[in-house]
């Protein structure tokens, strides 16, 4: 009897940790109601592939620079897959709605990071299109929850049992830096990644938004579309490119 191979890619896991829920329901909302939407940092691709299993005739594109992300996401060859970042792909004026779904917005570090993002997407989105995006919200300090008590064991698609655990090395000018482990019972030994997460205020994300020529349409503190406080878990934009200065060209 051959053995199966012990499945220790994580992104292989990725859907298995990150189920389906509300603020799936929330984007799956906007995405249907958009002809032409692009999801930065796609991941898997859940959201795109249910958007397309739920009737969205229109163009999905979904851009990653996870290989292995985009492997699992690959499996659903209706919907266009683009590996790299929105740097390098130059959208121009192609989208109604562009998404960064799974608190992508936290990956980029930096103000530059975060600024060089926005001029990609406003360029990216047609006129009168849509940006939307969540970050958690620094105020209730999602990052205390990550510790091994809080860990979860999952069973993957070949039966494997794996155990999930984050730790938090630093929280510090809001940034946290944490590792996640996945643990198999039969693996030799676990698999570590270290991963850095920027949590910017409210008033951070808008004053960055407004320098890259975007208005907040909407505001919500979580999926329900409940108003944003200071102590809501999520600070949840839908922002449209605003009028541009007085005195400059159209
Ligand atoms: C937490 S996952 C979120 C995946 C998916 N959006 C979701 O909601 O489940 C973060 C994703 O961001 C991607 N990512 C990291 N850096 C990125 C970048 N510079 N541009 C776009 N995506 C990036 C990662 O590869 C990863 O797939």
């Amino acid at each position: 009897m051959s053995e199966q191979p012990v499945n220790r890619d994580v992104a292989a896991h990725y859907d298995l940790l990150n189920e389906w829920g509300p603020s799936d329901d929330f984007y799956l909302g906007l995405a249907m109601s958009a002809d032409s939407v692009l999801d930065v940092g796609c991941g898997t691709g859940l959201l795109l592939h249910v958007a397309r299993t739920t009737g969205h005739l229109g163009r999905l594109v979904g851009l990653d620079p996870d290989p292995s992300m985009l492997a699992v996401a690959c499996r659903r060859p209706d919907i266009d897959w683009v590996e790299g970042h929105l740097g390098t792909a130059s959208f121009d004026a192609e989208f109604d709605l562009v998404l960064m779904t799974g608190h992508v917005f936290q990956v980029f570090l930096t103000d530059e990071d975060v600024r060089a993002q926005f001029t990609a997407v406003r360029k990216a989105l047609k006129p009168g299109g849509r940006f939307a995006f969540e970050t958690r919200n620094p105020g209730a300090r999602a990052w205390e929850r990550w510790s091994p008590e809080h860990g979860v064991d999952i069973v993957g698609e070949r039966g494997e049992r794996v155990r999930v655990e984050h730790h938090v090395a630093s929280v510090e000018n809001g940034l946290v830096r944490f590792s996640e482990t996945h643990r198999g019972a039969d693996w030799p030994e676990p698999v570590v990644e270290w991963a850095t997460l920027r949590f910017a205020t409210a008033a951070e994300v808008d004053a960055l938004l407004r320098d890259c020529g975007f208005e907040v349409a909407e505001r919500y503190g979580s999926w329900d579309r409940a108003p944003f406080t200071d102590t809501s878990r999520e600070i949840i934009s839908i922002a449209r490119p605003g009028r541009p200065p007085a005195g400059r060209a159209r």
